[in-house]
């Protein structure tokens, strides 16, 4: 594999500072956050007051512990536009990702964050191995999900060529790769194994491509996957995470250079690790959940959110920044299928809509083709003819693709047809080998 490793030159003045210089910042950015976010979101000045902080009583990092976590539950109480702390009309942009409640977390961008937002994803490709001037193919869906758009513009950002190709439809995945011979693409790994077979299924060998880098991520994925796809590609596998509440994808990347976690873009990000359980912060080294401070978003800042991802924070490497080991896990029940999130009740909404249904359900997870399958089983209800549990399967299939966009098998079962639980309810049966 080629030598990509950026030049010195090449790099921000900030991704090798000292971390003295890296703290200072990141302290002046905190006390601009927290005043902004304090002076103009109703939600954090109630929360703020209820804790009994005020912005100014942050006079060193540490101090940040003394203030309210933010989770998913509070953007959805303030759903739709109720986080934004500029006028909408300085929102530039917004984007969104599904929850629980079937209805979607929003978040806002001010023409600045897009800025910033470009510019993090661009130095993420570098730190993958991307230049100026490399064709880069985009296969992260692109609409209210962050991944299409985020990687779409840090790749101009950067100076490179984009090929905005979106998910889907694989076949033609490979024909562009092969004809427009892109030096990068931007995918989810799991996406990336699919065409990686539709590429055998052609008869076109895959090590003869122009990749020369992958950027994976939006679920998580192993040292031994990234193993396989740069064997199978003959190309480098680096890891981008990001979530939408924070920014979206370009919070961290991997340095193709040593590949050993994740470096977190600090000068914007500000991560803790904290004991999913009580929300005591812990030292770096240990294993918790990971909690995100923006420190330079004016749309939507983010106070401590809680992300539900576990993982632990080691220091610099590669670049002066703090590393995050890979995530391979969250901390609550949500499953992410072919990039797409999706908990268990948003799926029980629908089901507890059709009267031919009983509400007991199980949801089993494969992966056919190296592609995640999903599969519900559903109880008919007692009174359900042979026709309704033909007609109930189709509609719920139709009512998941339509509001969480995947398509899923459904099997209506007779009564009785599914274990009942003796505790909590295994809604997930994840039969999926973690490679
Ligand atoms: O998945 C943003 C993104 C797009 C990241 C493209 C990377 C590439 P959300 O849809 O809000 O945003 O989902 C965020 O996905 O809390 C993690 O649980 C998971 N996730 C994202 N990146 C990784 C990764 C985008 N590299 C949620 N490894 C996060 C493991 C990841 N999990």
């Amino acid at each position: 594999m080629l030598d990509l490793a950026p030049k010195p030159s090449d790099l921000e003045p900030i991704e090798t500072a000292s971390r003295d210089a890296i703290t200072a910042l990141q302290l002046h950015r905190l006390k601009w956050t927290l005043q902004h976010a304090y002076d103009n979101v109703p939600h954090y000045r109630k929360a703020f007051d209820a804790k009994g902080v005020q912005p100014a009583d942050l006079n060193q990092l540490s101090d940040l512990a003394l203030f309210p976590f933010t989770t998913k539950q509070d953007l959805r109480d303030n759903y739709p536009f109720g986080m934004f702390a500029v006028p909408r009309e300085q929102i530039a942009r917004v984007h969104a990702s599904s929850g629980t409640t079937g209805k979607a977390t929003v978040v806002g961008y001010s023409r600045a964050d897009l800025k910033v937002w470009s510019q993090v994803v661009a130095r993420s490709i570098r730190a993958a191995g991307g230049r100026p001037g490399m064709k880069t193919h985009v296969a992260y869906g692109y609409g209210l999900f962050t991944g299409g758009l985020g990687a779409h513009y840090g790749a101009e950002e950067l100076g490179c060529t984009v090929i905005p190709v979106s998910g889907g439809m694989t076949e033609r995945q490979v024909q562009l790769i092969v004809d427009f011979e892109p030096d990068i693409i931007m995918v989810t790994p799991s996406y990336m194994l699919a065409i990686l077979d539709e590429f055998r299924r052609q008869g076109c060998d895959p090590r003869k491509t122009s990749l020369k880098v992958g950027i994976f991520g939006a679920e998580p994925w192993t040292n031994a996957m990234r193993l396989e796809i740069e064997q199978a590609f003959d190309m480098h596998a680096v890891d981008i995470y990001g979530l939408s509440e924070v920014i979206g994808p370009g919070v961290a990347n991997e340095c193709v250079e040593t590949k050993d976690g994740l470096h977190i873009w600090e000068d914007h990000f500000y991560p803790e690790i904290v004991d999913p359980v009580s929300g005591q912060p812990l030292p770096d080294g240990t294993v918790g959940e990971l909690v995100f401070t923006t420190l330079t978003k004016e749309g939507m800042p983010v106070i401590r959110y809680r992300t539900r991802d576990l993982t632990r924070l080691l220091p610099g490497t590669a670049r002066s920044m703090r590393r995050m080991e890979k995530v391979t896990g969250r901390s609550d029940d949500m499953m992410i299928i072919r990039g797409v999130n999706v908990f268990p009740t948003q799926i029980e909404e629908h089901i507890l809509k059709d009267q031919t249904l009983a509400p007991h359900y199980q949801i089993v997870l494969t992966r056919v083709d190296r592609l995640d399958a999903m599969e519900i089983l559903v109880e008919a209800a007692e009174s359900a003819t042979e026709a309704d549990r033909a007609s109930s399967a189709t509609t719920l299939q139709q009512r998941l693709k339509g509001s969480i966009g995947l398509s899923c098998n459904v099997t209506v079962t007779p009564p009785l047809g599914i274990e009942r639980s003796q505790g909590k309810a295994r809604r997930v049966v994840d039969k999926r080998s973690k490679i």
